[in-house]
Formats: C-alpha cells, sequence, structure tokens
C-alpha cells in the first residue's frame, strides 16, 4: 500500500507526522480525490496560493465536506445561522470585513501589547513555581482566551465556559463531528452573545462588541452577525494562536540549540514564530468551492467541486522554500500561508503576532533551562484533525543544570 492510499486526516498515526505523506502528494498527486471529504487535496505551494487569491473561481460560501455543510457555525447550531465572515463571498464579504477591520486596526491591535507582556509574564510565573507543568494549560492556552475575552468584554468569571465553547466549535473539524454535548454548548454560548449585543446596543462600553453594534445600519452588524463573528473569533482565534504557541516551543525543545539562543536574544522570539508558523502550521487546512471548471497543476477540476487547501503542505513545498523540513529560526521565510492570503487573509494576525512572541519572550526570560518532563511522550500527540494541529498537553521541567543540555524528543 502507498503513502497516498494510507492518508487519511482522522489517523492518528498518520497525523503525528503527515509531512511524508504530503511530500509525496506534492510529488505524485498533487490534486488527489479523498472519498471520505469528497474533495480534492491541493498540496503545492503555487496551486494553493492561486486558489486563495482568487475567490471568484473559488469561492468560501457554503463549504461541504462528506457531502455534509461544514459551516462550522451553522452546523453546530443544527440550522441555517448568519454566515461567518470566513464563509462568504464578495460583496458580502467585502461590507462585513469592512466592519470588523475598524475592530482589528495596527493601531488597537499594537495598544494591547502592554497588556500581553504583563499578562504572558504573570502566566509564566505561576506556572513554573511547579518544577514540572503543563505548558499548554499553564500558559498557551489562557493566553489568547483570556486576550480574546477581555476584546469581546467578556465577563473573567465566564471564562472558563468560553473555553469550552471554543473546543465545542472546534470539533467540528475533528473525527466524528460535534457531540450532543458540543452542540449544547454551542447553543449556551449562541445565547449567551446573543444577549450580550442586545445589551451593548443599549449601552456601549469601550469593547469589539459594542463597536460593532453602533453606527448607521450599513455601518454596523445585526444582532445575528455579532453572534457568527463572536462565534468566529472563538473559533479562528482561540486554539490557533494556542497551537501556534505550542507548537511553537515543542520545535524549539526538540532542537535546543534554537532555544537556547533565544534565552541569548529574546528579540529573536519574533523570528521564531515565524518559522514555526511555517514549519508546524496551526491550521492545516482551508476549504474552498470551484464556481467554474478550473486548471490546477494536477489536472482539471470540475464546477462546484470542493477543495482542501493543504497549508500546511504549501508551507513545507521545497519549490518554495529549499530544506522545507528543517526547522531554522534564522530563515526568515516569505509568503509563508498560515494565515492564509487574499482577501480572507486572517484578521487576527498581527493579535498572533504579538501574542505568540510575548508569551515565548515571557518564557524563555524566566526559565532560561527546560526540557521535556519524562512524562512528557516523545512524539506529541496531535488530535487528528484536517483543521487544527496542536497538542492537548506539553509536560515540561525546569532544569536541567547546565552541564546537561536538554534531550532531542
Ligand atoms: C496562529 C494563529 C492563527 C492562525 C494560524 C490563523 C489562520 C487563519 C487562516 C488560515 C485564515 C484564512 C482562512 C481562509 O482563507 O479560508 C484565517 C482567517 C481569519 N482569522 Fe485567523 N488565525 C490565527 C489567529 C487568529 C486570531 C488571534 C484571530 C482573532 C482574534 C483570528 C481571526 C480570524 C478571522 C476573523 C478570519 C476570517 C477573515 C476573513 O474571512 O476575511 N485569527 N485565520
Amino acid at each position: 500500500m502507498s503513502l497516498l492510499d494510507r492518508f487519511s486526516f482522522f489517523d492518528r498515526e498518520v497525523m503525528q507526522d503527515p509531512y511524508p505523506y504530503y511530500a509525496e502528494m506534492r510529488e505524485r498527486a498533487p490534486l488527489l480525490w479523498n472519498a471520505p471529504l469528497q474533495a480534492y487535496l491541493v498540496t503545492r505551494y503555487e496551486d494553493v496560493a492561486h486558489a486563495l487569491k482568487n475567490p471568484a473561481l473559488f469561492s468560501s460560501a457554503s463549504p461541504r465536506l462528506g457531502g455534509q455543510p461544514i459551516d462550522a457555525i451553522g452546523t453546530i447550531l443544527g440550522g441555517p445561522a448568519s454566515p461567518a465572515l470566513i464563509n462568504t463571498d464578495p460583496p458580502l464579504h467585502t461590507r462585513l470585513r469592512a466592519i470588523v477591520s475598524r475592530a482589528f486596526t495596527p493601531k488597537q491591535i499594537s495598544e494591547l501589547e502592554p497588556r500581553v507582556r504583563a499578562l504572558a509574564r504573570e502566566l509564566v510565573s505561576g506556572m513554573v513555581r511547579a518544577e514540572e507543568f503543563d505548558f499548554m494549560e499553564g500558559l498557551a492556552t489562557p493566553l489568547p482566551v483570556i486576550l480574546i475575552a477581555e476584546m469581546l468584554g467578556i465577563e473573567p468569571g465566564r471564562r472558563h465556559d468560553f473555553k469550552r465553547w471554543s473546543d465545542a466549535l472546534i470539533s467540528v473539524a475533528s473525527a466524528g463531528g460535534p457531540g450532543p454535548e458540543a452542540r449544547r454548548d454551542a447553543r449556551e454560548m449562541h445565547a449567551y452573545m446573543t444577549g450580550i449585543a442586545e445589551e451593548r446596543r443599549q449601552r456601549p462600553q469601550g469593547d469589539l462588541i459594542s463597536l460593532l453594534v453602533q453606527g448607521s445600519e450599513e455601518q454596523r452588524l445585526t444582532p445575528e452577525e455579532v453572534n457568527s463573528f463572536a462565534l468566529l473569533l472563538l473559533l479562528a482565534g482561540n486554539e490557533t494562536a494556542t497551537n501556534l504557541i505550542g507548537n511553537a516551543l515543542h520545535a524549539l525543545l526538540t532542537h535546543p540549540e534554537q532555544y537556547d539562543g533565544l534565552t541569548r536574544n529574546p528579540s529573536d522570539c519574533g523570528a521564531a514564530i515565524e518559522e514555526a508558523l511555517r514549519y508546524e502550521s496551526p491550521v492545516v487546512s482551508a476549504l474552498r468551492r470551484t464556481t467554474r471548471p478550473v486548471e490546477l497543476s494536477g489536472g482539471s477540476v470540475p464546477e462546484d467541486t470542493m477543495l482542501v487547501l493543504v497549508l500546511s503542505s504549501a508551507n513545507r513545498d521545497p519549490r518554495k522554500f529549499p530544506e522545507p523540513d528543517r526547522f531554522d529560526i534564522q530563515r526568515a521565510p516569505q509568503g509563508v500561508l498560515s494565515f492564509g492570503q487574499g482577501i480572507h487573509y486572517c484578521l487576527g494576525a498581527p493579535l498572533a503576532r504579538i501574542e505568540a512572541p510575548l508569551a515565548l519572550q515571557a518564557l524563555v526570560e524566566q526559565c532560561p533551562r527546560l526540557d521535556f518532563a519524562a512524562r512528557q511522550p516523545a512524539r506529541p500527540d496531535y488530535p487528528p484533525s484536517f483543521g487544527v494541529r496542536g497538542m492537548r498537553s506539553l509536560w515540561l521541567r525546569r532544569g536541567p543544570p547546565a552541564s546537561n543540555p536538554p534531550s532531542q524528543a
């Protein structure tokens, strides 16, 4: 059986290290039909970038997989919902994006920096009190959730609910799809956000939701649109950033000389995050539907066909990135597709580019020596998914002494 026949996004073994499979696809079948998803997998950089840049040919609206609708928000709520920004095409996308961009200007995001830095330091201090700790639980998970909750103006007391809701939404892209509990969680969040939107419309505060429900009719979101956007922020902005921070640290600790380098030059944390985005993309794929017959390097695709654009593969295409399987924080890669490209380019990228480097920086400053704990499996357990890539836990220990360098995982 060839690698191509064995490949499945839902196979735990395959998804521990899917990169040899992607390499085989790029060489032998850059357009590969995937029967379970009823979609073509597109794996070459050039094809993936082409599709992302041409929304008229490659639509983001009404995506389906395995013949079923996969609009996360609609799917999980069990009925039609206002489509999330990410699942819209122009002209609706143009209108929605203009409104929500008001809350994500470079100035607004850079103003968050002191808060992000303080929060990262506080979380690291708490976490490293123990000699052994779970990095995902101590830093990578709470940092993005707290920040998004603060941006949305959610009471701190609801933060644990927030995390639960976010997990429910993410489960849409996992094997088996959302279970009844996940659906209940999502409905609970929907009800909560509708209440908040109404409250902020009547009594605006300084938060993002207030900004989105203000303005003239064309310039503000309807309550349903606010709901979809808040759900999307949770879906798009939480687990992704958590996974970026976790994947980056894992890559650094398996290349301990590069972690050491950061302890001497913490200002390289931004560069480390850029390379980690390429090397272990937190978002595995983006979905598109063809609006007419199209040609890709692997052949022709009929109209109204689903494509899974495998960002994780495009980022390891040797035609674009020489020696793609080598992790090197000095690489300064250009054109990495982990945040997408074109009109749907990640709205939260500037935020992720603040929170992830500052998380790493807080860690290297307070923990110059760090290693995997004995209980951390040598190969991390990545839950299989075509959507996101990240570890549930990452057990570390402070130390060891300088004479005993951290071992390779
Ligand atoms: C490492 C972290 C992140 C990664 C890897 C990531 C990745 C992506 C990707 C690949 C897309 C494009 C999807 C497509 O073209 O179909 C996207 C869109 C989006 N992301 Fe992110 N994201 C991250 C963090 C965030 C954060 C922190 C937020 C918000 C706080 C956010 C909000 C969004 C939104 C709203 C969109 C939709 C934009 C549109 O459709 O116009 N993301 N993201």
